[in-house]
């Protein structure tokens, strides 16, 4: 063969493989709103710098006993950058085998995730695929569990990314579930352990695919989603985002971003913004967007457990993680949700070294036998554990309610948080009022028959506590606090205190691993 053949040779295995599973395969995917394993690629990274591994992997073919014929594997991999930084990539193609696992399918993904720790670069996993490749039996099986003990390695190693395109169900959805992040595509993809037919021979419920595992399901239920994108194109765009906020690896710093948000930029309306009224809400929301540069705030598992809210933001272009108790929903109570979801972000934020700031507003944690039975101490302990647990700057600051337990829990000055502010509005106290009253003066209120003249006792009582125990100035006092502050300054208070803590150096006593509460 001259050297001409040979080139077109390779030429033409290149566009073979380029094809996936032919024409009217990727036709069926894009009716289905589906973009194909590459044209995902493209979008995810920068122009022209995807470099592909393993393109002439061959899958077996039973009717090529010789395996003399090419037949593209079902995944592509390879690597390239986003906003000029190195990211590992692999993207299944349904429209071959319907992206099923193969052995040979494993070890690309296997390889792509060996050369992300080696070079301490991010992996992204973009996952629609019909599970273990049927044919291939316990070598299908053994390669995903290769890729499991991998996603776990790099746990706390390097940031790892799952998007869900399409299908990911049986063992198959485990290895998003180890990774850091999973983003699902609305109506294009679901996840579930056990697809619909088995769940109605065995429980005998009848339920769609989307009602079972769909993105809806994942991101409000489940919390198996942290990111809910309308579409493909806003969920690649969704990585790329979250991406920006993370350092490369566990060894770096996250990247300081240019900032034109001015430092000393203050906001009058925070003076105002907590009600008169103890039991009235707000948007904490509105609170993050006024204090953060440019409003910017990247919210993680927005519509799962959103009596906390958390998220990335970023104070004079260095990234942050937010965590809030958000009043408008449920009062911000603590619940076993709220915790999971907390815990989880407080732990990601540790490992890759961001920053915390912690709002706080927690009336204490949700009474009542379906939080206990379902195990709020263990979850509870989680964030406490985390909070605990974690050596990053943890910056806090009071704005209105710490109660009980929740006051320890939220990053408190006893959990080694490094500057805790408050509001002139803060009530740092072991209970409320009205519970305090009850305990207190019990047996007082009990001898008081008329009702309007029990009423007006406990009212004067509750006001004594509320004067006596219900601000800022007893935690101040004993330097639980290190500063009461004025809201409308919270911006500028936060940057300093981050900047003072940028050099912070803090460990945990030397162990196998913690032993964290599950
Ligand atoms: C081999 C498979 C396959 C599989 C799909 N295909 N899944 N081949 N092994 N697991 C093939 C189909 O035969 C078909 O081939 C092509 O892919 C497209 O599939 P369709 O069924 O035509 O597509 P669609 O109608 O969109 O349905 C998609 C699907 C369905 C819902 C994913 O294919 C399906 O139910 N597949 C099986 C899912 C499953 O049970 N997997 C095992 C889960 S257990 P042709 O040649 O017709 O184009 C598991 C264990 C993991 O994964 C263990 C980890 C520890």
């Amino acid at each position: 063969m001259g050297m001409q053949e040979k080139l077109e040779k390779l030429m033409q295995l290149r566009d073979q493989a380029r094809l996936g599973g032919g024409e009217d395969k990727t036709a069926i995917q894009h009716k289905k709103g589906k973009l194909t394993a590459r044209e995902r690629i493209d979008l995810l990274l920068d122009d022209g710098s995807f470099e592909e591994f393993d393109m002439f992997v061959s899958r077996s073919h039973p009717e090529s006993a010789s395996g003399g014929e090419y037949l593209p594997e079902g995944v592509v991999t390879g690597y390239g950058t986003i906003d000029g930084r190195l990211v590992y990539v692999f993207s299944q193609d349904f429209t071959i085998v319907g992206g099923s696992l193969s052995e040979m399918y494993a070890q690309k993904i296997c390889k792509v995730m060996d050369k992300a720790m080696k070079m301490g670069a991010p992996v992204i996993g973009i996952n629609d695929s019909g599970g273990a490749r049927i044919q291939e039996g316990v070598k299908s099986l053994a390669g995903y569990a290769e890729i499991f003990e991998r996603n776990i390695l790099a746990s706390g190693v390097i940031p790892q990314i799952s998007a869900i395109f399409g299908p990911c169900a049986g063992g198959a959805v485990y290895s998003p579930a180890l990774t850091d992040y999973t983003i699902m595509s609305k109506n294009t993809s679901y996840m579930f352990v056990t697809g619909p037919k088995v769940v109605k021979t065995v429980t005998g419920e009848t339920v769609t695919e989307e009602q079972l595992g769909g993105a809806f399901v994942h991101g409000t239920k489940s919390g198996v989603a942290h990111f809910v994108a309308d579409d493909e194109k806003e969920g690649i765009s969704l990585i790329r985002k979250l991406l920006s906020f993370l350092p490369q690896n566990n060894l770096e710093d996250p990247p300081l971003a240019q900032n034109d948000d001015p430092i000393d930029r203050v906001d009058d309306k925070l003076n105002t913004i907590i009600p008169d009224t103890a039991n009235k809400p707000y948007d904490i929301k509105d609170v993050i967007q006024s204090i953060v540069d440019n409003g910017e705030f990247l919210e993680v598992h927005e519509n799962y457990a959103p009596n906390i809210v958390v998220g990335f933001s970023r104070f004079n272009g260095m990234p942050v993680g937010i965590v809030a108790n958000q009043p408008s929903y449920l009062a911000g109570v603590l619940d076993i949700n709220a915790s999971r979801k907390a815990a989880r972000f407080v732990r990601f934020c540790d490992a890759f070294n961001v920053p915390i700031v912690t709002l706080v507003d927690v009336p204490g944690f949700l009474p009542g036998t379906a939080q206990e039975y379902g195990g709020i101490i263990l979850n509870g302990a989680k964030l406490l554990f985390a909070y605990g647990e974690a050596t990053v700057p943890k910056v806090t600051i009071v704005l209105r309610k710490a109660y009980g337990g929740a006051y320890d829990v939220m990053s408190s000055k006893h959990l080694r948080g490094d500057i805790n502010y408050a509001w002139p509005t803060a009530e740092i106290a072991v209970m409320g009022p009205r519970g305090a009253i009850d305990i207190l003066h019990n047996r007082e209120i009990q001898t008081i028959t008329d009702a309007s003249a029990r009423a007006e006792f406990c009212a004067k009582k509750e006001q004594e506590y509320i004067n006596k125990f219900t601000t800022p100035y007893v935690a101040a006092k004993f330097g639980y606090i290190d500063d009461v502050i004025e809201p409308r300054n919270t911006r500028f208070r936060i940057i300093r205190a981050l900047q003072s803590l940028a050099t912070k150096k803090d460990t945990n006593p030397a162990k196998k691993h913690s032993n964290i509460p599950m």
